[in-house]
């Protein structure tokens, strides 16, 4: 069977940053500690006035193609997946190829091109559906394009202010990839759950607390249906296992419940038994309570030893690099997560080709996904092909009265008019609005 995978992936950040340590933290009068140790989060980015979710789409679409030699006629689907969209009707991966149209010979007339929704875990899908697509046959040898955008703002405030982010993932799924290999293992935890929602309104409703809990368990649940298809699992059956990554706190908090489960029985959980004690079994218990106090006691005694330090620190801490620098990005956060690990990898010699990457997406309202990928032979070309370090050395340090008026700015309700902030060279702009409302855009030499 032919191979399919992601053969090549660019990030574009939005040119702003906050710094939450710095800049932050002291105007809210919060221990920076709560954010750089507690959620994890050293800055966020943000998009300058001219920027948006189609022009970072089509920045990262445009820089993986040219570094790929690709012309329009060889994309055969442009999937845009976001929980941004500003058009109810008109998908976002339809301004993106207008966009692309403009600098290119040809065009996509015979591209199909959509939108994908469900929270985070959308670009996940757009992934699968041309994974799909390409193993029926029906690419007539072209590959498709996934692009995962997102300006992930939160009201002025709220909880989740200290999360936001802004930046696009462009992948490209074709058979015989340079990057990873998709496989058929694949587990799902989908539950209608009321944590985190936009209906029909910018800034997001969450419960917090509760978005939490329902990311654990939903995490649980696929890693347990994941297991039906894959078979047990074991910590180190995979290289990495990047996680969505809202915050790198929340994926803390995902690997130690996702080791716990899959060294039950096994012979960690047997090394550890003389330092920890055996994992808690709920029929020794008289009821649930007693029995989840039980769990969260081990888990503490679990999250301090060797064992599961050195296991984190190998397969868990290089997911979170870039995140680190970068908030949330909603759809694009896991894969920035698989691209933060194998960038790592490739910066301290780690041998990876053949090795597995077990993945784990998630979007709020409720899914997680989990499947199992193997890396490609070329890995180690395409991800140092990346500029994100540059680019992310290149963003513009707000200050705190800088950051409000930016975050009004993308406030639809709000007062757009505002100057730039940096110069746009090379890339895609927007240019505001034409007769009928829609969103311009031209490219600037
Ligand atoms: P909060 O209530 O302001 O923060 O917001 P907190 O008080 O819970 O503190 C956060 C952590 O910092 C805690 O660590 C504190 O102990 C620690 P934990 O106990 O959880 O391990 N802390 C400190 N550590 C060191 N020094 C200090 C200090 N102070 C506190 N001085 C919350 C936290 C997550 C609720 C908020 O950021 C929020 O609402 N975020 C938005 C929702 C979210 O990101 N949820 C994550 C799961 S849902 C998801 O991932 C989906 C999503 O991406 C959307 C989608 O799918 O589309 C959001």
């Amino acid at each position: 069977m032919t191979a399919v995978g992601i053969d090549a992936i660019e990030i574009r950040t939005g040119k702003l940053k906050l710094d939450l340590a710095e800049t932050f933290a002291p105007a809210k009068e919060e221990d920076p500690k709560k954010y750089t140790k507690g959620l994890g989060l050293e800055a966020s980015s943000f998009p300058d006035t001219y920027e948006d979710i189609v022009t970072m789409g089509a920045n990262a679409a445009k820089r993986l193609m040219d570094r790929k030699g690709l012309v329009p006629d060889d994309i055969g689907r442009i999937d845009v997946a976001t929980e941004s969209a500003f058009d109810n009707s008109k998908p976002v991966s339809t301004y993106i190829a207008g966009c692309l149209e403009d600098v290119y010979d040809g065009d996509f007339h015979h591209a199909n091109k959509g939108e994908r929704k469900f929270a985070c875990v959308a670009a996940t899908q757009s992934v699968d559906d041309a994974y799909n697509w390409i193993r029926a046959g029906r690419n007539r040898g072209r590959a498709a394009l996934v692009i995962a955008t997102d300006t992930a703002l939160y009201a002025r405030g709220d909880p989740g202010e200290a999360t936001q982010g802004a930046g696009a993932v462009a992948m490209l799924v074709d058979e015989e990839p340079s990057l990873v290999e998709i496989s058929t293992e694949q587990g799902y935890g989908s539950a209608d759950e009321t944590d985190f929602l936009k209906p029909n309104q910018q800034f997001p409703s969450v419960d917090g607390k509760r978005s939490v809990k329902v990311y654990l368990a939903r995490m649980r649940e696929a890693l347990e249906d994941f297991e039906t298809v894959a078979g047990r699992t074991h910590p180190d059956g995979f290289a990495y296992i990047p996680f969505h990554t809202p915050f790198p706190g929340m994926v803390r908090k995902a690997a130690l419940l996702g080791f716990r489960h899959m060294t039950r029985n096994t012979d960690i959980e047997d090394d550890l038994e003389g330092e920890i004690g055996r994992q808690p079994r709920q029929d020794d218990y008289e009821d649930w309570d007693a029995y989840e106090d039980a769990i969260r006691e081990y888990m503490d005694l679990l999250k301090e030893t060797d064992r599961y330090e050195t296991w984190y620190n190998r397969t868990i801490d290089p997911t979170l690099t870039f995140s680190r620098k970068v908030g949330n990005w909603y759809t694009g956060s896991v894969h920035v997560a698989r691209a933060s690990a194998l960038k790592t990898a490739a910066e301290t010699g780690r041998a990876l080709s053949g090795e597995r990457l077990l993945v784990g997406s998630y979007g709020s309202g409720a899914q997680a996904e989990m499947h199992a990928e193997t890396v490609a032979d070329g890995w180690r070309e395409e991800i140092e092909a990346l500029d994100f370090k540059e680019q992310l050395s290149r963003r513009y340090d707000l200050s705190f009265e800088e950051y409000g008026r930016v975050h009004d700015a993308h406030n639809h309700e709000k007062e757009r008019e505002l100057e730039e902030f940096t110069v746009p060279s090379g890339e895609f702009v927007f240019t505001g609005w034409g007769r009928m409302n829609e969103r311009t855009y031209e490219y600037v030499e």
